[in-house]
């Protein structure tokens, strides 16, 4: 049995700013070197054991909740989303809260979202017009934040809108880093209070009755039959104005850039969607196999987070052969999983075919992670992306500005395409 995982011989501070300015490259460089095990030294978040093989995923998703903690790896979330957060909890805390927001994004549940999804993308391309530059992280960001607006506060439309105008100011410039959130961080105060002014309108005026996830927020009780306290709720909106925008976003620009930069890929998309024959009917388009395998595909060559979120074992556990102390945090890397040739051949290459010859395990694919902690929206998102892109391009033939691969840049914790990547309208 090998004693330890290898420890990249960077300085700590060297290490923090690779991770921090050149995470792919430094992910890339660290599998050549080591393989499928290397701990980085990730200045806050301390030494990461970085796990790229799917038998040591497969140990890690299936650890039982109290084996580990996110609390310290996530916590550089807490100035935007509050101390309450699902992302920041641990073992039972973070059970309770599952229990209360898992229901409303049931794959059952989320089909109920779909039409919105197809109005708010009619309304955003509503004035494309030939010749039209569109700035694609801006459209994805403000298409995303408007339908999860819909989703939290349903038929009173007034406090999305202000929360949208906020973003636009302060949050969605083509910054990169972490200055976008910075701004997300000062709204902070600001969004608070129009929560609480809106659930107390709704108190007010017997308006309780609707089925959004504000009042599902509201209503819901624990096993103790304990409602969230009015900051606990906040702090849970708050994570969705991240954790179900910026991702989405990100992930569908990924999508358009691919779609058009690939000949047979976007006739393949298009004669499927042409097929609909102008009926965007959300059954049928979330049935598309190669619509559906192009998603899966963005999201295996694209992963908006590196690694999912590092859990940091309460006790001691063997994984791919090593003795893990209590105390180490373990991260599953699906940016280097995604990249297996032996998995993927040809891993470099955008092939959304590979999901129709083959099914891969969920320790093969995860761009959801997995286990407890796996993502709040893996239902909602995929059919999220799917609409989208059929109602787009359904409508509209689109170019790239420039051909050439947009650059990935740092965005708070996720890696995203650079501001700079433009579509232009065809028609
Ligand atoms: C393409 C879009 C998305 C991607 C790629 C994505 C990816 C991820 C990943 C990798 C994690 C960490 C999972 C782990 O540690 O095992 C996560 C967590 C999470 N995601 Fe997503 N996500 C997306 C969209 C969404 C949406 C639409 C929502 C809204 C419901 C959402 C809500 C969350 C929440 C609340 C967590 C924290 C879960 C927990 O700690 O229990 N995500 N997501």
């Amino acid at each position: 049995m090998a004693s330890s995982p290898p420890l990249v011989p960077l300085s700590a501070p060297q290490q923090a700013k690779n991770w921090i300015t050149k995470p792919l490259e430094f992910l890339d460089r660290s599998f050549r070197e080591y393989g499928d095990v290397f701990t980085l030294n990730l200045g806050a978040l301390g030494e990461t054991v970085f796990f790229c093989h799917p038998d040591a995923v497969a140990a890690i998703f299936k650890l039982h909740g109290d084996l580990f903690e996110c609390h310290q790896f996530n916590v550089s979330y807490r100035d935007l989303m509050g101390d309450n957060a699902l992302f920041l909890q641990n073992g039972e805390a973070h059970r309770r809260l599952r229990r209360i927001m898992t229901p409303p994004f049931h794959r059952e549940r989320v089909q109920k979202y779909s039409d919105s999804i197809l109005r708010l993308t009619q309304e955003a391309i509503g004035d494309w017009r030939r010749g039209k530059v569109i700035n694609v992280r801006r459209f994805c960001h403000e298409l995303a934040l408007a339908i999860l607006m819909e989703i939290v506060f349903g038929d009173n439309p007034a406090p999305g809108k202000q929360i949208q105008d906020w973003f636009r100011a302060e949050v969605f410039k083509e910054t990169e880093g972490w200055k976008p959130w910075f701004g997300y961080g000062k709204l902070q105060p600001q969004i608070r209070d129009l929560i609480t002014q809106e659930i107390r309108r709704r108190l007010d005026s017997g308006d309780l009755g609707q089925t959004d996830l504000l009042n599902w927020l509201h209503l819901s009780t624990d096993e103790k039959g304990q409602p969230l306290t009015p900051t606990e709720l906040q702090d849970q909106l708050l994570t969705l104005m991240i954790t179900a925008v910026d991702p989405i976003a990100m992930s569908l620009a990924w999508a358009l850039f691919w779609i058009q930069k690939l000949p047979e890929v976007q006739r393949r998309v298009q004669t499927e969607i042409d097929g609909l024959g102008g009926a965007l009917n959300p059954e049928k388009i979330n049935a598309l196999p190669y619509l559906g395998a192009v998603c899966q595909e963005t999201l295996r060559l694209h992963p908006i987070l590196p690694t999912v979120s590092g859990r940091r074992l309460t006790e001691e556990r063997e994984i791919l052969g090593y003795t893990l102390p209590a105390g180490t945090t373990v991260a599953a890397c699906a940016y280097l999983v995604h990249r297996r040739p032996e998995l993927y051949p040809d891993p470099l290459a955008f092939k959304p075919e590979r999901f129709l010859e083959r099914d891969y395990s969920p320790y093969e694919y995860f761009p959801f992670g997995g286990g407890n902690r796996q993502c709040l929206g893996a239902a909602l998102a995929p059919l999220e992306l799917k609409l989208i892109l059929a109602t787009v391009l359904s409508q509209h033939r689109l170019s790239l500005v420039e051909p050439t691969l947009p650059e990935t840049v740092r965005y708070g914790t996720l890696v995203a395409p650079a501001a700079n990547f433009r579509l232009l309208v065809l028609q």
